[in-house]
């Protein structure tokens, strides 16, 4: 029988479009979202997410023939659109080489010499690989890849932190936009990386302004943890909620336990949204790293991809050690939501949840 509530009318006949039973998704997390993750929440009915920034063609291909292997259900693949080329200023690369010194071992000459996969490289591989859902943030797709996608009857979900940003979205063919409000765990999505730090726009604000601005379903991200914030952002008119940091404590999610026990202690307070890891703005645990990265006098952190390559070092030094005080941990204001239980369980308990608030 067909749901009363408008919420859930409008939840279900997202679902019915995407061929899903829960208008839940996985967020794609960029290192953080194995096959086996994405297979457990497609299998609880809603759909899984690739996060392919970090992974050339074969990976991509790999990583969808994984999926497919252990679910017929939902996925999406996602690629960050690139920013323009850095501007580098060997000066300020020097004197952020120092300071990370501090910080971890010390920093090559070449560390910031990053070169990431070739974009266009993977815009085919994700055509190859055939998701029903191609997601994109930072940007939107150029025209003929969206072209391309559509050709091939691919769906396009596209990441917005403003309104301006989901009315651009439309504008550029997208089918559906992920509005990411600021409490969102990991890269803010702005389009713009310098208002990213600057324009931060909660959910409570942002989704029912875009559900207004825009004719397509809109889809809910940002410190969403539990079933409340799913029933909250359904009430605002999303037609879905996507949720990242929620899985990342899931034993299929394989996250440095450092990381995902910490995740269980971080109050929405907890956290902070910062450069000093990537170049980008993201939301991570606030540590020692990040706040001696912003106090008064520490070298501003170099463009994306630069000062991810910076980093390097010291980021994977204090993955291996488990030090807190130093690792890139993102993690949303909803973090202690996030519970050490299989995928499969959450997506059924928030939707469960969630359909009896609005019943
Ligand atoms: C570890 C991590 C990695 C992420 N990587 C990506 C990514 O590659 N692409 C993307 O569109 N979003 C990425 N995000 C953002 C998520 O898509 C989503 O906006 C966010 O997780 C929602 O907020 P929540 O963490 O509070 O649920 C990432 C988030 C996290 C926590």
């Amino acid at each position: 029988m067909p749901s009363t509530h408008p919420a859930l009318a409008r939840a279900e006949a997202f679902c019915q479009a995407h061929n899903i039973r829960v208008p839940i998704l996985q967020a794609p997390m960029a290192g953080a979202c194995p096959p086996a993750l994405a297979i457990a929440v497609a299998n609880a009915g809603g759909i899984g997410g690739c996060g392919a920034l970090l992974m050339e063609p074969a990976a991509i291909r790999q990583w969808a023939s994984e999926m497919r292997a252990g679910s017929n259900g939902g996925f999406q693949i996602n690629l960050w659109i690139p920013d323009p080329p850095p501007r580098r200023d060997a000066t300020n690369e020097a004197a952020m080489r120092q300071f990370l010194a501090q910080w971890g071992p010390a920093v090559a000459a070449d560390a910031g010499d990053v070169a990431m996969p070739d974009f266009a490289a993977q815009c085919d591989a994700l055509l190859e690989a055939g998701p029903a859902i191609v997601s994109s943030i930072m940007g939107v797709y150029p025209p003929d890849f969206v072209a391309r996608m559509k050709a091939r009857g691919v769906k396009w979900f596209a990441t917005v932190s403003s309104v301006a940003e989901a009315r651009a979205a439309e504008a550029a063919g997208a089918d559906a936009v992920v509005a990411q409000g600021m409490e969102a765990g990991g890269h803010r999505g702005a389009f713009d990386a310098a208002k990213g730090e600057t324009q931060q726009v909660g959910l409570f604000a942002l989704l029912p302004a875009v559900v207004d601005a825009v004719r397509v379903p809109v889809i809910a991200t940002g410190g969403i943890g539990e079933a409340r914030g799913v029933a909250a952002a359904l009430l605002l008119g999303a037609s879905a909620v996507q949720i990242g940091t929620g899985f990342l404590r899931c034993p299929e999610t394989r996250l440095a336990p450092a990381w995902a026990d910490a995740i269980g202690r971080t109050q929405p307070e907890d956290t902070i949204v910062t450069r000093a890891f990537s170049g980008r703005p993201g939301r991570a645990i606030a540590n020692d790293y990040a706040r001696a990265a912003s106090s008064p006098g520490a070298p501003p952190p170099a463009p994306y991809p630069v000062q991810r390559g910076l980093t390097a070092a010291m980021r994977t030094e204090a993955a291996k050690t488990g030090d807190m005080n130093k690792m890139q941990a993102w993690a949303g204001q909803a973090a202690a939501f996030a519970q050490a239980k299989p995928a499969g369980d959450i997506v059924r308990q928030l939707w469960d949840g969630a359909r009896a608030l609005l019943s």
